[in-house]
């Protein structure tokens, strides 16, 4: 069958990598891809937003899968449009509709559904322009630090976590008044602040059967020790070593059960990724966030941990017919480290030659920001590589995604150099659970 994955990311160059190696993969086309998809399958030039020209080229092209990478075409109701257009309503596309992809897009309607179905996450109100004098009130009786979420989609810049009274009035007024986060902050969720270490857990679901994948630790800030600034995400570990069987048990019935059970029960068709944002505040899992789409660079790590064929998995999804396949795994770590341009995640330049791409013979690396100029591999984005590696243990797989990552540079390259560091303390106690 002939595959479509939409996206441009070290995401994307995950899925592409595993999709092709499948048997059940003919042609593979990644629009708009990288330098990297570019070596798996066929770069389209088209956006993953602009919903007509997909639905022609997937008629044009006998597209028999469409994997959908990004949140911004699922919030914007690709599902939803393949299923308006007669000649494109049948092809399986791997993805919620617009109204499953609010668990992401939509802060509030995410906590109205874990509120009316009981799913453990923090305390919170959610306030709009009308109701300034409300919040400020409500916000003088909160403990500090407070959490302010931007309702709709902000690229991961929309919570802020405010350490005085006087800093979170400042940012609600600023939200609300002044349209910081554009249409993003029509509204905003005013959170409990959560105290533990936090874990990504991800799930295949059809709408009623569901696999577990692995799980992953994601670091999200840009300098060591977690400081600095938030971004898309500079390294990811899995398994977490302290996803023990009690744990994930926990998240399997307090979590995973009554989010598929809810949107069956609100009537959501959803057949794609639920990607789980936790925090474990003392040994109980609590949702920070949902997303609808994998994580980036969370996938390096999780994908290259699936020893099943990914694209049996991903078809049987979008038919509907997950529990007729079995999910293995690979028992090794993983440890992938992002490389991004210096200045990321403000200014930065595009452009620069990355050496040292063809010296890496054992590791996986994955491109996210990089184009060809020429023959020549060039940075194009904020976060340019991201190197992957295994290891029995995940101080290995850190030790040699290292290893590789030393021999890769270009003009004023930047990387964390502690991934996985905090997690080097537990002893590797995760189990891995794949139940319907
Ligand atoms: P989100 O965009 O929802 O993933 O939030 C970004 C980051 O803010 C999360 O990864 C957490 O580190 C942090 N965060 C969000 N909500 C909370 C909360 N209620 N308590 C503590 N930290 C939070
Ligand atoms: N790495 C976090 C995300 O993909 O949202």
């Amino acid at each position: 069958m002939n595959i479509l994955i939409l996206g441009s990311g070290g995401r994307e160059h995950a899925f592409a990598l595993k999709i092709s190696q499948s048997p059940n993969c003919d042609k593979l086309f990644i629009a708009p891809g990288n330098a990297g998809t570019a070596a798996l399958g066929e770069n389209v030039d088209i956006k993953p937003t602009a919903f007509p020209e997909i639905g022609d080229f997937v008629v044009q092209n006998e597209v028999g899968l469409v994997i959908v990478g990004p949140e911004v075409p699922l919030a914007l109701g690709i599902k939803d449009y393949f299923e308006q257009r007669e000649d494109i309503r049948d092809v399986p596309l791997v993805g919620p509709s617009k109204i499953g992809a609010q668990l992401e897009s939509s802060k509030d309607f995410a906590k109205r559904f874990m509120l009316k179905y009981g799913i453990p996450t923090a305390g919170y109100t959610t306030f709009d322009h009308t109701q300034i004098q409300e919040g400020l009130e409500y916000i003088q009786r909160q403990q500090i630090p407070v959490v302010l979420k931007a309702d709709g989609l902000a690229a991961g810049k929309g919570v802020i976590i405010c350490k005085s009274q006087h800093e979170a009035c400042t940012v609600f007024k600023e939200m609300l008044l002044e349209s910081k986060f554009g249409q993003a902050g029509t509204k905003v969720v005013v959170e409990e602040f959560l105290e533990g270490i936090e874990i990504s857990v991800f799930v295949l679901t059809d709408g009623n059967s569901y696999k577990i994948l692995p799980s992953a630790k994601d670091y999200k800030r840009i300098g060591e020790n977690d400081t600095g600034p938030n971004t898309g995400g500079m390294g990811a570990v899995s398994p977490v070593p302290f996803a023990d069987l009690e744990f994930m048990d926990k998240v399997e019935t307090r979590i995973v059960i009554p989010t598929i059970d809810g949107l069956k029960a609100e009537g959501i068709e959803y057949r794609g990724f639920i990607f789980l944002g936790l925090i474990n505040v003392k040994n109980e899992p609590m949702v920070i966030e949902y997303n609808a789409r994998m994580g980036d660079p969370e996938t390096q790590v999780v994908f290259p941990r699936i020893s099943s064929d990914l694209v049996e998995m991903l078809w049987s999804t979008a038919k509907g017919t997950l529990d007729q396949v079995q999910l293995e795994l690979d028992s090794r770590s993983a440890c992938t480290v992002v490389m991004v341009s210096g200045g990321y995640p403000g200014k930065y330049e595009k452009g620069i030659p990355i050496n040292g791409l063809d010296k890496v013979s054992d590791n996986m690396v994955f491109h996210a920001g990089t184009r060809y100029l020429q023959d020549q591999v060039v940075t194009n984005g904020g976060r340019v590589l991201a190197i992957t590696a295994y290891g029995e243990h995940p101080v290995e797989a850190v030790k040699s995604a290292y290893q590789t990552v030393h021999g890769i540079n270009w003009k004023d390259v930047y990387y964390r150099t502690d991934i996985g560091q905090d997690l080097l303390q537990w002893p590797n106690k995760a189990v891995e659970t794949s139940s319907e």
